[in-house]
């Protein structure tokens, strides 16, 4: 059987920013989903998971909708992107799908884009190969948003399938969703070279992007949005904060348009060749503007946080989607930092956290 691989992510800045159709700028990590595919010729989807051992789904691929609701919720990623290629005209015959994951689920390192991404780059080569990047990254998001019930913005899905490796994706969202020219692009982050490390932390404090939190802060940015009479924050400028009454939505989109903001600034600095230590502060910002304005840390990440630039990180941030989830941070030496995190977790009686560093990895690939 044929396997294809789809990384996971961590945002680099931009967070929050992707439903307003503003920007961002992820890296895909070296973990991710692997899907073994191979053509069927009977109409069947057969989907096994390294992860769930002993539990195989059998579905016809034309009656995926009627069967959704009957499906552990795990297996609505897969078959949702199977139903998207029906659903957009595609011939698919039957498939068997084997897939294994090796992203942290929970962790707001996007285990389920990487989970839909893989499936969908393994379709497009079996059944629909004039597929472009762009219809893909639409497929994924379309299937977790719509199958899977989850509802991401398109961050995730752009970055496990656009990432280049030894690269930050620079991704203006609403440029991208007009398919136009230049929409993204490849900026070197080569963080080695300036001896430094980008580490990640797990605090082990699960997020989940169906909890309501996450659907509230769309809503909110919409209605911040509304009253200011603009299609989306990304219109915004922070002359037009005062001008909306609501103290909350003030906050919310306080946070939109500086994020937004200082991800233009780390992608000047690093377009500049400038010292990669010098974006450090940004990260930061970005972690406040997320504690206090958008109102979506947690006592976990915030600890993590202050721990790494206690322990020197040059910058450090939640990252993903909030309330729970991983950090990151920038530092010159990753063990002492990580040692100080967990030290600090232990005194502070929260579960050990998992750390590891990261590099720029490629994005969704067939493998050899
Ligand atoms: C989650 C969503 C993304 C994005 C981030 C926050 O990861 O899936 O679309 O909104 O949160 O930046």
């Amino acid at each position: 059987m044929e396997q294809w691989i789809a990384p996971g992510r961590v945002n680099i800045i931009g967070e929050h920013t992707d439903y307003n159709d503003g920007f961002v700028l992820p890296i895909a990590l070296s973990l991710g989903v692997v899907c073994g595919a191979g053509p069927r010729g009977d109409g069947l989807v057969r989907l096994a998971s390294v992860q769930r051992p002993g539990e195989v789904v059998e579905v016809r691929v034309d009656d995926l909708a009627a069967h959704r609701d009957r499906l552990p919720s795990w297996a609505r990623y897969p078959l949702g992107v199977v139903d998207e290629f029906v659903r957009g005209g595609y011939r698919v015959t039957g498939v068997n799908l084997e897939l294994d994951g090796a992203v942290p689920i929970g962790a707001g390192l996007s285990s389920s884009a990487a989970l839909c991404c893989a499936v969908t780059i393994a379709l497009r080569d079996l059944f629909a190969p004039e597929l472009t990047e762009r219809s893909m990254v639409e497929i994924a998001r379309a299937a977790e948003n719509g199958f899977a019930g989850v509802p991401t913005g398109l961050l995730d899905q752009s970055a496990s399938i656009l990432c280049t490796e030894g690269h930050a994706l620079f991704l203006d969202v609403r440029a991208f969703t007009m398919a136009e020219p230049g929409a993204s692009e490849q900026i070197p982050f080569d963080l080695g070279a300036a001896g430094l490390t980008l580490l990640v932390a797990d605090t082990g404090q699960p997020h989940d992007l169906s909890d309501g939190g996450y659907a509230e802060r769309r809503a909110q940015c919409d209605a911040a949005a509304d009253a200011l009479n603009l299609s989306a924050l990304r219109d915004a400028t922070t002359e037009d904060i005062p001008r909306l009454r609501d103290p909350l939505l003030r906050r919310r989109a306080t946070h939109v348009v500086t994020e937004n903001a200082r991800v233009l600034a780390v992608v000047d600095k690093l377009r500049a060749g400038a010292d990669p230590r010098r974006i450090g502060e940004l990260l930061t910002a970005s972690h406040r503007s997320l504690r206090d304005d958008f109102e979506i840390s947690a006592p976990p990440l915030d600890l993590a946080v202050d721990a790494a630039l206690d322990a020197g990180a040059h910058g450090a941030r939640m990252v993903g989607g909030g309330f729970g989830g991983s950090i990151i941070a920038l530092v010159d030496h990753a063990d002492s930092v990580a040692e100080q995190i967990m030290k600090r977790f232990a005194t502070a009686g929260f579960a050990p956290p998992r750390a590891f560093t990261v590099e720029p990895a490629a994005g969704a690939h067939k493998l050899d």
